[in-house]
């Protein structure tokens, strides 16, 4: 579904060149859950950005399903984020202005589409992440933790068949953190979409199918889960071993 193979991409700051991501190769199949981990600063919002095509990529392929991406086309950047990929940030990156209903119904109207059902939908869709009664209200006067279950709500409206997530739980109360992990776990199972999630807490990570870790500029490490929810003790025995 998402193939990435020697992924490179550099910041220049001033006379000074930062290569943050060196030849970083990473899968990703259908309905499957991989969490990146790793330190600050290790890259990982720059490799989703570069995924997006919110960043552009110095070097290396990123095929999504079965197409390599030309991420020097600007058409094809857009078509990408409004059609295949959908996003969920960590400060949730919600319009002010816009009511839940309409930063939901955004991605409908950015595309010109109309009517009554996509409007089903976005009900639909707020209800399922349990902010349908806050449906009215702006993201000011919302928690938190509601202003990432609507930006949930708006990732996943255009039926994206990749999910990106960076740290989507970093700044939210731990029940809702959960609720969080249930939404996008099953989501992707259900409409078998790729599940690509960056965090910190092992807790979250132990929901993934793969877990790959980070470290100068690629992927070290990767750890394979069996379905145990619980088994986090590798996961910590890892972290501690990359001194992450
Ligand atoms: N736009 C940018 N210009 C210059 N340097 C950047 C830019 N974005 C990120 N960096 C640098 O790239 C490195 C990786 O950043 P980032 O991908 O945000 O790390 P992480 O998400 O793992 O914390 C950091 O050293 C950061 O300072
Ligand atoms: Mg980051």
């Amino acid at each position: 579904m998402l193939r990435i193979q020697s992924l490179s991409k550099s910041y220049r700051l001033g006379s000074n060149e930062v290569q943050v991501l060196r030849g970083l190769s990473l899968e990703v199949g259908a309905g499957e859950m991989v969490v990146i981990m790793g330190p600050s600063g290790s890259g990982k919002t720059t490799l989703l950005n570069c995924i997006s095509g919110i960043d552009l990529p110095d070097d290396g392929t990123v095929s999504l399903q079965g197409q390599v991406v030309d991420y020097q086309s600007e058409t094809e950047r857009t078509r990408l984020r409004r059609h295949q990929i959908g996003m969920v940030f960590q400060f949730f990156n919600l319009i002010p202005t816009l009511t839940v209903r309409e930063n939901v119904a955004l991605p409908f109207l950015i595309c010109g589409i109309r009517g009554k059902q996509p409007m089903r939908r976005v009900q639909a869709l707020l209800e399922e992440v349990g902010m349908g009664h806050r449906s009215e209200h702006l993201p000011f006067q919302l928690s938190g933790g509601e202003m990432q279950l609507v930006s949930i709500a708006r990732a996943l409206a255009q039926r994206p068949a990749l999910l990106l997530a960076d740290e989507p739980t970093g700044n939210v109360n731990p029940h809702i953190g959960r609720s969080i992990m249930e939404i996008l776990r099953s989501t992707a199972r259900r409409e078998n979409s790729g599940l690509l999630m960056v965090t910190h807490s092992p807790e979250h990570a132990a929901w993934a199918d793969r877990i790959c870790f980070l470290k100068d500029g690629r992927i070290a490490c990767e750890l394979l889960q069996h379905g145990q929810r619980d088994a986090l003790a590798p996961i910590h025995e890892k972290l501690l071993t990359l001194e992450i």
